[in-house]
């Protein structure tokens, strides 16, 4: 009797899968022919005829469309990404997190999702992890068991694998959006108000330096590239990532990466190499992706001298603590600074910090816009600009009407009144 795929579904499908898959790679071996190295649709046409065949001899009932699909799916696996093909593909998905070969999980519209995707096993997830890996150069087994790398179109990838992951390979994607989101979609998803975003013309325009501040994933490299986009278009900026993300209009734009060690440990450049030699590059903002390590004290002082209206992001979940995190930083590359001194540094350097959060129903919003206005016996002096409503609303409050820096006097107007403009 024949065996129908619809009487058992789930399992049947994936124990069928299952035997295809032995089944095919061993009637790979022995073709003279390399048809994994060869094209696609040669493969696909191989792979076709012996699903027939082995329905048929099994006596699997099949449908056209479920030899189709399974089809195209072996070849995934063969060849491609296995399951996260289709995932990659959809547009709609916005990041994949995959904890070992059971559980994916997709974010779609801010919102995580369990897929109902697997992996064969182990070897199945870690085979598409190399495979990804492997035209990016990047190594990834015991001796280095983690890798961060960027796929050639623009996605971040972080791979860990086992010993130090505990239960198997896990990789998380966050893919590149073509788009970056604008200020208009900002506004429309509720995640900063208009006058809000009039406050952040002005800020950018009079050359403040900025400090966007938030948790992982709050929309911080977002934040960035749309403060970035309000610049004049005739300045001259330097960009420096650890990926690139940002995607900036402008005519004077010079993006710069920095580069891990190679597997022999040589030729690393790091965000510090990157902001010194962004300074002899005469800009006149510099924009680096995000601040975590000894680049910090360079970065201030590029601020702090002559290059206002850079501006970059920190991990941090309070605006207060972003201004601490800096001090960490200082503290961590060894450099022996002052408290005072260190504190006077950093309150001439940032100006603005904005603190972005994730609300409890899963909206990236601004938290808070913090002035720095100085030192009061040796404590950060700060003016709350605005904040975010606490609440099922969650609307944004205006809270001081007159920021106290020179920069920023007369930024905070009424509603759709902003102050003066220029510079
Ligand atoms: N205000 C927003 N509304 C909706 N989605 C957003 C918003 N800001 C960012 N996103 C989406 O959230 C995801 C993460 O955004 P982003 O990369 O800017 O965060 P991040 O804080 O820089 O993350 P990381 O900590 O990993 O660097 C992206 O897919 C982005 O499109
Ligand atoms: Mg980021």
């Amino acid at each position: 009797m024949n065996r129908s795929l619809q009487a058992g579904l789930g399992p049947g499908v994936a124990e069928l899968k299952a035997q295809l898959h032995r089944y095919i790679i061993d009637q790979l071996e022995d073709e003279t022919d390399n048809l994994l190295e060869g094209p696609r649709q040669t493969l696909a046409r191989f792979v076709a005829g012996k699903v027939g065949e082995y329905t048929r001899q099994a006596q699997f009932a099949v449908s056209r469309y479920e030899a189709d699909r399974l089809t195209e799916e072996l070849v995934d696996e063969l060849v491609g990404f296995g399951p996260l093909e289709v995932l990659l593909r959809d547009r709609s998905v916005s990041e994949i997190l995959v904890n070992g070969p059971q559980r994916i999980f997709i974010e779609r519209n801010g919102v995580l999702h369990h897929s109902d995707l697997r992996f064969m096993d182990d070897q199945h997830l870690l085979r598409v992890i190399q495979r990804i890996l492997a035209p990016l150069g990047r190594r990834l087994d015991e001796s280095s068991p983690m890798v961060d790398a960027r796929m050639p179109d623009g996605s971040r990838i972080n791979a860990v694998i086992p010993p130090v992951a505990l239960d198997g390979p896990c990789l998380s994607v966050r893919k590149f959006s073509r788009d970056m989101l604008k200020s208009a979609d900002l506004v429309a998803s509720r995640s900063l108000d208009q006058a809000i975003l009039d406050f952040f013309r002005l800020m950018v325009s009079r050359g403040c330096n900025v400090l966007v501040s938030g948790g992982t994933g709050t929309g911080k490299t977002t934040m960035l590239n749309m403060l970035s986009q309000m610049i004049d278009p005739r300045e001259r900026i330097v960009t420096i990532e650890d990926t690139a993300e940002l995607q900036l209009k402008h005519d004077h734009v010079v993006r710069l990466e920095t580069r891990p060690p190679n597997a022999d440990g040589h030729g690393e450049v790091t965000a510090r190499d990157l902001v010194r030699n962004a300074l002899r590059m005469r800009p006149d903002r510099i924009v680096l992706g995000e601040i975590r390590g000894i680049e910090v004290l360079d970065v201030l002082t590029a601020m702090n001298t002559g290059h206002d209206g850079s501006m970059s992001t920190v991990h941090a979940n309070t605006a207060q603590d972003a201004l601490l995190r800096l001090e960490t930083l200082v503290g961590l590359s060894g450099i022996q600074v002052h408290d005072r001194t260190l504190r006077q540094t950093i309150c001439s350097a940032i100006d603005v910090v904005i603190q972005l959060t994730r609300t409890s129903d899963g909206r990236r919003c601004v938290a808070e816009v913090l002035e720095v206005v100085g030192l009061r016996d040796d404590q950060y002096v700060t003016n709350t600009l605005f904040r975010l409503e606490p609440g099922i609303h969650g609307g944004f409050v205006r809270e001081a009407l007159n920021p106290a820096g020179d920069k920023l006097r007369g930024t905070v107007g009424q509603s759709g009144m902003p102050g003066l403009g220029g510079r």
